[in-house]
């Protein structure tokens, strides 16, 4: 399995690119399924999990072929990738597939809408919680299915007429159930009402792409989203948004090791939230007409409280990554988990290289310290997984991050990125 290695001690100075957006790339893909035509997608990352939504998606009898360019010396670009789901051949996402992304188990919304049934595995993904999909199957049957749990799976059927248009009212605020809800009310006969949607930028990347395949969308980005049903989806072309949480994860290594790097293609409207903590924790953020310049020369870093919350807030997927940055701060600070129960993972493996964290409920408090140590430590989740290495950068000696196929799922050409910064970081490779 493979393992990285990191020397940590080096400023990050350059240029990265930005790749496009996993968790926008993902609904995306699933969206193809909605239509017999093809669907064009740009700018998408070459991820593991991209790769497995390819191989689920292909096993309905989604045709598929990547265009990719293969990254310059100076610039990992995007792939383009055309899907077409001409004729969908099986209705049914198998337990092999699925368990290895969540992010699968939407497909259950295409299918339904357009096949009229729909068999998924219940799905795997990070370890984080529990991670129901309650609200995705209530937003389902609002919209007049009947869903079954049989022996793992959920069985979804829609009424002989299809899915009818509703009202959903999410009692919580769920991304997945808004991607769900949407594409499944776009081919719906009527109109359906998303109260208290998912505002990520993700979902509006959606539902852009959507519109653009001729679906009729008001108010995506907002809590309050209208969809009049149409009876036919066509293909388009679409350009994935960049990534908010990759832009964030880089911009917190730079505050942590120091130096100031250009964050090329990023989109800083799209994490405001997130850089300003950053700017509070002694970081200098400046927009360019490239992107995002990220820079901390001299300042320390000072210790900063947040707390995690749907967007425009601080997202949870940047919170184990702030964390790492917080155990080399000047003071506490209380980082507050608001969307994920147990997702602290990060927390036992941070202390082994020296950092001082101690839980308190949905709380972890952080006292920053001087200096961490390299140690061997261990991958457990995705964002967790970077966390490590970017403590990692700013510790003293050799840290072995392990388990790093996480890392994999979600970041494009890590360690190509950063060392191209000056980062002293590789890939071991042991075979598998
Ligand atoms: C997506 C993101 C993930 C991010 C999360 C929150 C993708 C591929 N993944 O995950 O990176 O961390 O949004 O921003 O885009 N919940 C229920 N019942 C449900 C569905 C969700 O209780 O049926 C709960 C979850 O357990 C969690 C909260 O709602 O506590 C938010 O989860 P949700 O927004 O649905 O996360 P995902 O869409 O799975």
């Amino acid at each position: 399995m493979d393992r990285i290695c990191v020397v940590g001690g080096r400023p990050l100075n350059g240029t990265i690119r930005i790749s496009g957006a996993k968790n926008a790339a993902l609904p995306l893909m699933i969206a193809s399924v909605l239509t017999d035509e093809a669907l064009t997608l740009e700018n998408l990352p070459r991820l593991a999990d991209v790769s497995s939504l390819v191989r689920i998606l292909g096993n309905h009898g989604v045709d598929y072929s990547i265009q990719g360019k293969r990254a310059g010396e100076e610039a990992v670009t995007g792939q383009t990738v055309h899907l077409q789901a001409g004729h969908i051949v099986d209705t049914t996402a198998p337990y092999e597939l699925v368990s290895t992304m969540r992010a699968s188990f939407w497909v259950v919304a295409p299918l339904l809408a357009r096949m009229g049934e729909a068999r998924v595995s219940l799905p795997g993904g990070c370890a984080i919680g529990t991670r129901p999909v309650d609200l995705l199957i209530t937003a389902l049957e609002r919209l007049g299915a009947k869903v079954d749990i049989e022996a793992g799976y959920v069985v979804a059927k829609a009424p002989s007429g299809g899915l009818k248009g509703a009202e959903i009212d999410f009692s919580k605020v769920t991304v997945g159930g808004t991607h769900t809800a949407l594409m499944a009310a776009v081919l719906a006969d009527g109109t359906s009402v998303i109260h208290n949607a998912a505002r990520e930028p993700e979902v509006v990347d959606l539902a852009a792409c959507l519109t653009k395949m001729g679906a009729r969308i008001k108010g995506a980005g907002t809590a309050t989203i209208e969809i009049e049903g149409v009876a036919k989806l066509n293909g388009t072309r679409h350009a994935v948004l960049p990534d908010r949480i990759e832009t964030g994860t880089y911009a917190m290594a730079v505050a942590m090791t120091g130096g100031d790097v250009l964050l090329q293609g990023a989109r800083p409207e799209l994490l405001q939230g997130a850089l300003d903590t950053l700017q509070a924790a002694g970081a200098t953020v400046t927009t360019t007409e490239e992107g995002l310049r990220v820079a901390r020369n001299g300042a320390g870093i000072t210790a900063v409280d947040v707390t995690t919350e749907p967007f425009p807030g601080f997202p949870t997927d940047l919170q184990a990554q702030f964390m790492a940055l917080m155990t080399k701060a000047r003071g506490t600070s209380r980082i507050t988990e608001t969307i994920f129960e147990n997702r602290f993972m990060h927390v036992q493996e941070l202390a082994r290289l020296g950092a001082h964290i101690r839980l308190d409920g949905d709380a972890a408090i952080v006292d920053g310290v001087e200096t961490l140590k390299g140690a061997p430590v261990m991958a457990t989740d995705l964002r967790a997984s970077v966390s490590l290495v970017i403590a990692a950068l700013a510790a003293e000696g050799e840290t072995i991050v392990n388990r790093v196929y996480h890392l994999d799922r979600g970041f494009e050409q890590l360690e190509r990125k950063l060392s191209q910064c000056g980062a002293s970081i590789e890939r071991l490779s042991t075979g598998h």
